[in-house]
Formats: structure tokens, sequence, C-alpha cells
């Protein structure tokens, strides 16, 4: 195999091949340090972080779907405190990029959390998440609302010089809207998508099974959705987008990537098989290389351009 370029830039982010992890999915990293060699990620995208810690909605959290999962974990996590003192100095070890995914209940939480990452000289970049189904206040609800999102990403944007990518919801009527709103609010990029609020209900209980009742689908349920948004986003907006939903293979990333994603996110693969970032990565090299591409870039949204 002949060497080929992986590296993209993505406004200020640089990853030394277009793959990192599905926020959620794979912990802050280091959960997963035995099953994939860390350093050889494009970039490591850590678990939802809110200022204050979380303890999550009431279980069952998770429930399987035929080709995916609904989860309502509800952001739980050791707050950012805890975060920056014990896990980015060893998740930072690895020197891959760290993307720090972080959710708020108001606007200003976003702002708050934004200032004290942008002191991190560890973390590379801020995933806003506005888009989370499962809590109340600030997530899901900010980010289908077209102010809200407004609002909240334009505050990071105030608290950081970092760069910043809005993850948007697909549950929203007009996705290209949102993506344009993330844009003029000053976001570097988008991460789409999150996931499809969905539920499931237990028949012989006759009840919800998810103690939340509703919850995010992810999986290969969902890539035809995801794959359609970053198609119609990328042709929209000036911004580069880290494509995700039901990537479970290197094919699915290729189509993300001629779709006009110029990263991609593995989430639920992860679960499926941990690994799955790695044969991933590979497999968009061997498939640059087997299509004489000497650059992944070439690729990226030649389904429509
Ligand atoms: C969760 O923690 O509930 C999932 C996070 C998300 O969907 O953004």
């Amino acid at each position: 195999m002949s060497k080929v370029n992986t590296t993209v830039h993505l406004s200020g982010l640089t990853m030394k091949n277009p793959v990192t992890t599905g926020s959620g999915t794979f912990g802050s990293g280091l959960e997963m340090k035995d099953y994939v060699d860390l350093t050889k990620l494009g970039a490591i995208t850590v678990k939802g972080t809110t200022l204050e810690a979380r303890p999550g909605n009431i279980s069952p959290r998770i429930a399987e779907t035929p080709a995916g999962i609904l989860n309502s974990i509800g952001l739980e996590n050791p707050g950012v405190d805890v975060f920056i003192k014990y896990i980015l100095p060893q998740v930072a070890k690895y020197e891959t990029p760290i993307i720090v995914n972080i959710a708020g209940s108001s606007v200003e939480d976003y702002g708050e959390i934004s200032s004290i990452l942008d002191l991190e000289e560890n973390v590379a970049a801020l995933e806003i998440n506005i888009s989370c189904p499962n809590v109340k206040n600030g997530g899901m609800a900010f980010g289908t609302n077209p102010q809200t999102a407004y609002d909240a990403i334009h505050q990071v944007r105030k608290n950081t010089s970092k760069p910043i990518f809005a993850k948007l919801s697909p549950n929203v009527t007009d996705i290209v809207e949102m993506a344009k709103v993330a844009e003029k609010a000053g976001a570097d990029g988008l991460s789409l998508i999150n996931t499809l609020l969905g539920m499931a209900i237990d028949i012989k209980k006759k009840r919800p099974v998810l103690g939340n009742v509703m919850g995010g689908l992810s999986g290969p349920a969902i890539k035809p959705v995801a794959l359609r948004m970053v198609y119609q986003v990328s042709q929209a907006v000036n911004l580069p987008i880290i494509g995700q939903g039901g990537i479970v293979c290197w094919e699915d990333a290729v189509e993300f990537l001629l779709a006009g994603a110029t990263a991609v996110s593995v989430g639920t693969g992860n679960f499926l098989e941990p690994d799955t970032t790695m044969k991933v990565a590979e497999g968009i090299e061997q498939y640059l290389n087997d299509n004489g591409y000497s650059d992944v870039n070439e690729i990226i949204g030649l389904a429509w351009r």
C-alpha cells in the first residue's frame, strides 16, 4: 500500500486521520485503551461534560433495537473540575487531539464551561452539545430552536478561541436552517448528527422500556438520515463537518466523506466491536489506495461536486 495523506484540517483542528469517537460511546478514551491504540485516532471526543457532576437518568437507560440502540443516559459525568484534574492529564499522554463535548442547562452554563476549558492547553476543540434528547433543560431544547441554538453557540464563541463544533439535533424540520444558524453564531464546524428521539414499549409490562420513557436512537438504523443531512448541509454552509450516525465500518465512513464530511465519528459501532475506529481508519486508507487517490481530501463531497 503506497502512502496516502490522511490528514484533515477542520478550522484549526488538525487530525492525522479523519476518524474520531462519538461522544458518550468511548468514555474519556481511557476506558478503551486496551482495545484501541489511542495514538492512532484522529481525535478523541469525550463524553458530554457539564459544570457540575450529573448522576444521569433513572434506569433502564439503554434498550436494544433491531438496528441500533436507544439511550437515555442523561449526561452522567463527574463535572468539568474532576475532568480537568483527574481525566484530562491522563488522556493527554496519548498526544491525540482531545475534543470535549460540553453541555449546559442555560446559555450561561455553556459560556462558563467554555471559558474554563479555554484555559486548558490539552483541549484541542469543543463540541457544543445542543442536541442531547435526554435532559429536561438545555440539550435538544436548545438545539431545536434557532434562537436558543444561536445564543448557546454565540456564548461559547465569546468565551473561547478554541475551535468550536456545534453538535446538531436531527429532530428538526430543516437541518440546513439550523446549520446556517450555527455558522452565523460563530461555529467553526458542525457535528452531524446526534440521536433521533425514539422509544420502546415492553409489551408484557405494558410500559415504556426506558426509565426516562424516551431516548435517542443511534446505530445503523439512522445512517441514511445522517448521511442525507451531511449531504444537504455540506452544500449549504462553509463549515467542515464531522459526520456521524450509524458508522460501523469503513464503507459507511467513506459514504460520509463522499457526502461532504471532512471527518467522521464512530459511535454505536464502538459497542459492537471496540476497535471499529481502527478498522475504519485503515479501511479509508485502503480505499484511497485502491481507487488511486493520494489524499483523503480529494474525496470530500465528491458525491455532489
Ligand atoms: C446522554 O447522555 O443522554 C446522551 C448524550 C447525547 O445524546 O448528547
